[in-house]
C-alpha cells in the first residue's frame, strides 16, 4: 500500500481528537451568559441587526444552493475536516430557529454552543464572533427573528468518525490556550476597523494560517493560508506595503486591486455580500486598520 488513506497527519489528528474527546467530558458545561436579556422588536434594533448581518458576512454561508434564497441554509461548505451545511436561520419553528431566545444567540455566536448545550463546529466562525458586543449579537437576533419563516431542512455535517461535536470542547480549549494577545488600538478608526476585521468580518478565518487541527495561528495574523487547493493571499502589513487606504477602500467596494486585477474566488463573494454594502465609514475603518493608518497619523 503506497497510497494509504491513513497519512501520518491524519493519524496524529485522529489521536489528538480522541484525546480532545476525553478532555471534553470535563469541559462540557455551558458558559454563563446574562439571563436578563431580551430581543427588541423595535425597528431600530432590526435595522441595526440587518446592517450587522451584512458586515458579518452571514449571507455568504447562510443561503440556499440558489443564491437568491437568503438565510434558508443548505449551502455545502467543503473544508479540510469534512462538509458542513450552514443551517436555516429563518424563524421557522420546525427547521429553523423559530423558538430561539435572546440567550441562545449569545451562546451560539459568542461561545459556539447550541441551545441544548452541545457544540457547533468551527465551520461556523464563532471564534471571530466571540468578540462581538452583547448588544450587536442581540440586534442580529432581532433582525433574524423579523424574517419570514421558511421551512427548509438542512443535512447534518459530514465529518470523519473521530470528529464529533463533543470533541469541540477540547478544540475550543486548545484554541483558547494558543491564542495570543491581539494589538489593541486607542485610535477610534483603527479600533472600529479591528472590530470589523477580526470579529464581524472574520477576515482571519480565510487569511490567517491554521495549524494541523485547524486552529488559527494568531501569531501570524493575516499571513495568508491555503484552503484546499486555493491559495489565499497574505493581507498583513508586509503584504500591503504598496497599498494606500484609497486602494484598500476601492478594493472593498468593487474588488479592483492597485495592479489593475480584480478579486476572484471566495473574495468576490465577500465583496458582493459584505464589504461593498457596508457604510463608507466602515470601509474607511477597515482600510485604516489593514494599512495601520489611523486618524492621528
Ligand atoms: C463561514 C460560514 C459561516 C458564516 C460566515 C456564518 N455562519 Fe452561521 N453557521 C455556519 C455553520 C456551518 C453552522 C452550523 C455548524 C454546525 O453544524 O455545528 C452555523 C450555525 C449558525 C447558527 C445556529 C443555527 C442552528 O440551527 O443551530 C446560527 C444562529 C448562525 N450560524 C448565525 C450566523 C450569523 C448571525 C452569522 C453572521 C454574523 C453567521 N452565522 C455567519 C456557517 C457560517
Ligand atoms: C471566505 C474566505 C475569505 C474571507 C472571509 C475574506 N477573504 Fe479576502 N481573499 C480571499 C481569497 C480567496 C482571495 C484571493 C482572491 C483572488 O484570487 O483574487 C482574497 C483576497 C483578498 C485581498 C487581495 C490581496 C492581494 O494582494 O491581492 C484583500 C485585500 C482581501 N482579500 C481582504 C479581505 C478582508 C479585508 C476581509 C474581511 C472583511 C477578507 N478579505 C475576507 C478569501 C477571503
Amino acid at each position: 500500500m503506497t497510497q494509504s488513506a491513513w497519512s501520518k497527519p491524519k493519524i496524529v489528528s485522529a489521536f489528538v481528537f480522541v484525546l480532545a474527546l476525553l478532555v471534553a467530558v470535563f469541559f462540557f458545561l455551558p458558559p454563563t451568559v446574562p439571563n436578563d436579556v431580551q430581543l427588541s422588536q423595535s425597528s431600530e434594533a432590526i435595522e441595526r441587526g440587518a446592517y450587522l448581518v451584512t458586515a458579518g458576512g452571514c449571507i455568504s454561508c447562510h443561503r440556499g444552493e440558489n443564491d437568491a434564497e437568503l438565510f434558508i441554509g443548505g449551502l455545502a461548505l467543503e473544508t479540510n475536516f469534512g462538509t458542513f451545511y450552514a443551517p436555516n436561520i429563518t424563524p421557522d419553528t420546525e427547521t429553523g430557529i423559530g423558538d430561539w431566545q435572546a440567550q441562545d444567540f449569545l451562546l451560539a455566536l459568542q461561545h459556539g454552543r447550541t441551545p441544548s448545550g452541545s457544540f457547533y463546529f468551527p465551520a461556523f466562525p464563532y471564534r471571530a464572533y466571540a468578540g462581538l458586543s452583547d448588544q450587536d449579537v442581540l440586534d442580529i437576533g432581532s433582525y433574524l427573528m423579523s424574517l419570514e419563516p421558511v421551512s427548509n431542512s438542512v443535512p447534518e455535517a459530514e465529518t470523519p468518525w473521530w470528529l464529533n461535536r463533543w470533541a469541540m470542547a477540547g478544540w475550543n480549549l486548545m484554541a483558547d490556550m494558543s491564542q495570543g494577545e491581539a494589538e489593541v488600538f486607542d485610535d477610534e478608526l483603527l479600533a472600529r476597523g479591528a472590530y470589523l476585521a477580526r470579529n464581524l468580518g472574520h477576515c482571519g478565518e480565510c487569511h490567517t494560517p491554521r495549524n494541523a487541527l485547524g486552529i488559527l495561528d494568531s501569531s501570524r495574523e493575516y499571513a495568508g493560508a491555503q484552503l484546499g487547493d486555493e491559495v489565499i493571499e497574505a493581507i498583513d502589513a508586509a503584504a500591503l506595503e504598496e497599498w494606500t487606504t484609497n486602494n484598500f477602500d476601492l478594493f472593498l467596494f468593487i474588488g479592483l486591486k492597485p495592479d489593475g486585477e480584480f478579486a476572484g474566488g471566495d473574495m468576490n463573494d465577500v465583496i458582493e455580500h459584505n464589504t461593498s454594502k457596508i457604510s463608507d465609514e466602515d470601509r474607511d475603518a477597515l482600510a485604516a486598520f489593514f494599512t495601520r493608518q489611523g486618524q492621528s497619523e
